[in-house]
């Protein structure tokens, strides 16, 4: 099964540079809606989620050149990339001198997307498959939380998930466009990029992707 999804990547997508980030190469979608209706017809499911791993989404962008820009954030430390799509935020910061990353998707065609990416970018990332916003969190020095606020029922679950993770020292970096659930009150803005999204999911063709620290749990 595992093999048979990394076929379907291979077969949907084309491996090719990234917009803004020098060096680094994904296995993306030219057009995602084609993707998705691949995907119902290959799993049997008309609700089967968007090929996110399929696109490199703005607030995982935003965290990638921040990365590149000051790699002192992740340098020789180890990295836990929460809701990883592609394996963006994980390349990126393994380019950047994290001594590991993992990388934690729901999704089993991004499982399958983020070994084959981290390929083609000459580095490793440890992938995890399940839900782990109802487990502790990870034994890291920094989580990377790339474009996470688009869903209500997913926000509300990182954010408490976020905080436990500040409060036992490990540093958050959020990337995001502006969605709709993002938790403004909760962040402090690090850095925004003029970000050129390449998805025909989005209603922009450009967009601020901006990166943010977590404030401390008041
Ligand atoms: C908009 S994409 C962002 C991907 C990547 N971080 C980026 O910026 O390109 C959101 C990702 O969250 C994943 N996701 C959704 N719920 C999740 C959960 N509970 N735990 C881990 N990943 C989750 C989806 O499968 C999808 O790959």
């Amino acid at each position: 099964m595992a093999a048979s999804r990394r076929g379907f990547v291979l077969r949907h997508t084309r491996l090719g540079p990234v917009p803004g980030l020098d060096g680094l190469r994904l296995h993306l979608a030219d057009e995602v809606l084609p993707v998705w209706r691949a995907v119902q017809v290959e799993t049997k499911d008309a609700d089967a989620p968007v090929p996110y791993w399929a696109v490199a989404w703005a607030g995982g962008l935003a965290i990638a050149r921040y990365m590149a820009e000051h790699p002192e954030i992740v340098a020789g430390r180890r990295v836990f990339d929460l809701a990883s799509g592609s394996g963006l935020c994980a390349i990126a910061a393994m380019q950047a001198g994290a001594t590991r990353a993992t990388s934690a998707d729901v999704d089993a065609f991004a499982v399958a997307a983020i070994p084959l990416n981290a390929r083609a970018n000459g580095c490793r990332i440890n992938v995890v498959h399940r839900d782990v916003l109802d487990e502790e969190p990870p034994d890291a020095d920094i989580v990377l939380a790339g474009d996470v606020w688009y869903d209500p029922r997913l926000a509300e679950r990182v954010l408490p998930w976020l905080h436990r993770a500040r409060e036992q020292g490990i540093d958050v970096l959020v990337g995001d466009p502006g969605r709709r659930y993002l938790p403004t009150a909760e962040l402090v803005e690090l850095a925004s990029y003029d970000i050129r999204t390449t998805t025909d999911l989005e209603d922009l063709d450009h967009k601020q992707g901006r990166v943010y620290a977590l404030r401390p749990a008041r």
